[in-house]
């Protein structure tokens, strides 16, 4: 082997790879030179280079990842004398799929004042005294509901009040053929978990939800990502090719309304030309609707639904961004697959809570929730006119955005020599957080481009967040000139 017929050689690479390592040349998670580079650098033939990094790998400091090539280890290594590791959680560890809404969700650290990570609106902007009210008035009406084991007529009632709701969005459907679920999660899980078995392709949209690939993750299903642009969302041409090319596709998920994380917004025709795909390649589609009820026009976007004559749209709606987050309340109308469906939940986590579902019942009744909605989505649209222009005042020249007409993100592409993961380790020193470009694909890509949330008032504390940001940023890309 080449590491033994060269030890010195390949020893006083990895010691060097080592040094920068420990320095912090290399943030926890970034990428390493290419095998062929490390050679080039060292005048070294790639054998040698190659078992540098084995030897580094073995001491568990780089990470090989297929056809991507090496990065630093996730978890960095307490520096020399330190103690103890970084007490604030390790932006390298977004990296991971497997761990990556576990540090999403760590990121809710107090320390961190400004929490920019999440897709989250500020707990003020939720209806919080008035709910309170309605639940205890439920309640005082109906004390039954505290011993009420399954919904039965609670859950009628509900889907009577979220058939009108659809009605309102051009869907037409029957009440029986909806189905309460814990929030979209669960009824995109449910959909996929009928449609799909491990080992098969779903197609996803590229940058992706990082909640999707890890449900994906989590049945054993591979994502075949398809390019989603800010200006029109999923790319049409890129999926038929994949489907005449590519691997065998079960389903698609997407989000045409202000998708995570690029915000973009879906046009009809691409709505209208996705369900013909759909069609002739035989595809279901899973339509996650979450933050349609979002928009900052004067009308709501139409379902792709509303046009699905053939029975091809699961659709999946919730009222965790547009009214309560913590109801954790969702639904889904799956048509021909509706039966099936309500059967998986039923061994799965039974019902939803028959209280929560009378509650939201009265909710949409008393027509709480269309001015409730209205309301929030006023509010978040100039929380995101005014974060956006901060983002392009403060960040560094050569970044790009696209304000997104409706929802709560801004996808930011910063300079492509930007590394936001080792950003957001900077910022997390700073008190400030967001969601680096790298967590929206399984693969490394997006390295440049971060997610902030505009779900918080803007406030001039803010605008020196953001500014520290941008301040960051422009430092980093001095140093790597
Ligand atoms: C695109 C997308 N789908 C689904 C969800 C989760 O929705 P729910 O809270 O209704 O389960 C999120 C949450 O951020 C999301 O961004």
């Amino acid at each position: 082997m080449t590491d033994t017929a060269h030890p010195a050689v390949y020893q006083r690479i990895a010691a060097n790879l080592l040094q920068q390592l420990d320095s912090g040349h290399y943030a926890p998670g970034s990428r390493l030179p290419s095998v062929r580079a490390l050679a080039a650098e060292h005048d070294v033939n790639v054998l040698t280079a190659l078992a540098a990094y084995r030897h580094l790998e073995q001491q568990q400091r780089v990470v090989a990842r297929p056809r991507a090539g090496y990065f630093a280890a996730l978890q960095p290594h307490p520096a020399p004398g330190s103690g103890q590791a970084s007490p604030l959680p390790a932006a390298a560890a977004l990296v991971d799929l497997k761990s990556r809404m576990s540090t999403l969700l760590q990121l809710g650290d107090e320390r961190i004042r400004w929490q920019l990570h999440m897709a989250e609106a500020s707990p003020t902007l939720y209806p919080s005294a008035e709910l309170a009210r309605r639940l205890q008035s439920t309640l005082t009406r109906q004390p039954g509901l505290i011993g009420a084991h399954l919904p039965g007529d609670i859950q009628r009632r509900l889907c009577h009040g979220l058939q009108r709701i659809a009605s309102e969005r051009g869907l037409s459907l029957p009440a029986d053929g909806i189905l309460p679920c814990h929030g979209i999660t669960e009824g995109i899980s449910l959909a996929l978990r009928y449609l799909t078995r491990p080992g098969d392709t779903v197609a996803v949209e590229t940058p992706v939800y990082f909640g999707l690939l890890q449900t994906l993750q989590g049945l054993g299903l591979k994502a075949l990502e398809i390019p989603c642009t800010p200006d029109s969302g999923l790319s049409l041409e890129a999926l038929e090719f994949a489907l005449r090319h590519g691997p065998a596709v079960k389903c698609l998920v997407c989000v045409p309304h202000f998708q995570n994380p690029t915000g973009a917004l879906m046009p009809d025709e691409h709505k209208k030309r996705l369900l013909q795909l759909a069609s002739q390649y035989g595809l279901t589609l899973i339509e996650d609707d979450v933050f349609g009820d979002l928009y900052y026009g004067s009308e709501r976007p139409t379902p792709m639904k509303a046009w699905d004559r053939h029975d091809q749209v699961i659709y999946c709606a919730s009222f965790t961004k547009s009214y309560a987050p913590s109801l954790r309340l969702g639904w889904v109308a799956a048509g021909r697959h509706h039966a099936a469906l309500a059967q998986l939940q039923a061994s799965s986590t039974l019902t939803v809570s028959p209280l929560l579902q009378a509650v939201l019942a009265d909710v949409l009744d008393s027509g709480d929730y269309q001015r409730t909605s209205a309301r929030i989505r006023q509010q978040l649209a100039s929380q995101m006119h005014a974060t956006a222009d901060a983002v392009m005042r403060h960040f560094p020249k050569g970044t790009r955005i696209r304000k997104p007409q409706g929802g709560m993100l801004l996808w930011v592409e910063c300079p492509p020599q930007s590394d936001t993961t080792a950003l957001l380790q900077a910022a997390l020193a700073d008190g400030i957080s967001f969601a680096p470009g790298m967590a929206f694909s399984a693969e490394p890509r997006f390295g440049h481009c971060l997610r902030i949330n505009c779900g918080q008032p803007f406030t001039p504390a803010l605008e020196a967040a953001i500014t520290t940001l941008g301040q960051r940023l422009a430092t980093q890309l001095l140093q790597a000139r």
